[in-house]
C-alpha cells in the first residue's frame, strides 16, 4: 500500500523533523500538512498516511477515518492475571529464560506477554511483513510510558521488519524454544478493538508449507498457532488443537 508520512496540523520543528526522519528511514515521502484534512490527503496522493503528532504516531489506511497507533491492548490486563493461566503461555510452554519468535507481531499484545513471562534472562522476537506496523509498535514498544510493569517487557523485544518465513529461513535449528503465528483470520471477529483499522493495514499473509516447516525446524520446545475456530489449518499443518469453549479463536501446538 502507497503511504506518505505527514504531521499534525498543528505541527512544531520537533514533529516535521521527527516526520522527514521516518519518511526518509522507511523510503517513503513526506508532505507538508499544512491545513489539509488527511481524508484530502489520502484523496489527492491516493495513499495511507502517518501522521506525526506530539504524542504519538497516527496510521490512517487509504479511505480510513480512524488512525491506528500503538497501544498495549489485552496485554495490559493479560500481565496483570498469573501468567500460567494465560492460554498463550500454557499452551507454548513458555518459560523464564525462554526464546520467543512471534511471527506476526501486529499491536504487540502477544509478544508482550511473552516478554513479561520469558523475563530480563529470555528474548522476544517480533516479526511484522508490513513496515509501516512494524515501525509504529516498534517505535511504541521502546517509548511507551504508562503502566509501569509494561515498560521493561517492552524494551526488551526486538523487532524485525520482515516476512517471518524468510526469516525463520536465516536462523539454525532449534535456535528459539517456541514459535508463534497468529496470522490475519480470514473471518473478521464482530467487535475486536481496533480490528477494522488494523485489518486495512495488515499483511493478509496465510499460513503454508514452507512457513510451518521452518518453524518445526527453528523450535526446541512448540510450535503454535492462534486461528479462528472455524480455520482448517489447524488439521492441515498437523496442530493438536485446544478448543477453547465460547471463544471465536483457538490455539493449536506441535510438541518437538
Ligand atoms: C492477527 S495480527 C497479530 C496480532 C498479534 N498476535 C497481537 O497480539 O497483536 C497478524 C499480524 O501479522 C502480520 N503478518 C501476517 N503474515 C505475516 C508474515 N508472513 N510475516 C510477518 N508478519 C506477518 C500482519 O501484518 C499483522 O500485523
Amino acid at each position: 500500500m502507497k503511504t506518505i508520512v505527514t504531521t499534525a496540523i498543528r505541527c512544531t520543528p520537533e514533529t516535521i523533523g521527527t516526520a522527514k526522519q521516518i519518511a526518509a528511514e522507511l523510503g517513503l515521502s513526506f508532505v507538508e500538512r499544512g491545513k489539509t484534512s488527511v481524508s484530502r490527503i489520502q484523496e489527492e496522493h491516493d495513499s495511507g498516511v502517518v501522521a506525526v503528532t506530539k504524542e504519538r504516531l497516527e496510521y490512517y489506511t487509504k479511505g480510513s477515518a480512524k488512525p491506528f497507533f500503538f497501544h498495549p491492548s489485552s496485554s495490559a490486563f493479560r500481565t496483570r492475571r498469573p501468567l500460567l493461566e494465560d492460554p498463550l503461555i500454557s499452551v507454548s510452554d513458555l518459560e523464564p529464560g525462554d526464546v520467543f519468535i512471534d511471527c506476526t507481531l501486529g499491536m504487540g499484545s502477544d509478544a508482550i506477554v511473552a516478554s513479561a513471562r520469558t523475563g530480563p534472562s529470555g528474548k522476544v522476537i517480533g516479526c511484522e511483513a508490513d513496515p509501516v506496523i512494524a515501525f509504529i509498535v516498534g517505535r511504541g514498544l521502546k517509548t511507551y510510558s504508562e503502566l509501569e510493569h509494561l515498560k521493561a517487557p517492552m524494551e526488551r523485544i526486538e523487532v524485525i521488519r520482515e516476512d517471518a518465513a524468510g526469516f525463520l529461513q536465516q536462523l539454525p535449528d532449534r535456535w528459539a524454544d517456541v514459535v508463534y503465528m497468529d496470522p490475519m483470520f480470514d473471518e473478521p471477529i464482530k467487535g475486536a478493538v481496533n480490528f477494522d483499522v488494523f485489518r486495512d493495514a495488515a499483511a493478509g499473509h496465510q499460513l503454508d508449507d514452507r512457513w510451518v516447516s521452518e518453524a518445526i525446524r527453528v523450535a526446541r520446545k512448540s510450535v503454535v498457532l492462534k486461528a479462528h475456530f472455524r480455520s482448517a489449518d489447524f488439521e492441515k499443518y498437523g496442530f493438536e488443537r485446544r478448543v477453547r469453549p465460547n471463544t471465536k479463536f483457538h490455539y493449536g501446538v506441535i510438541r518437538k
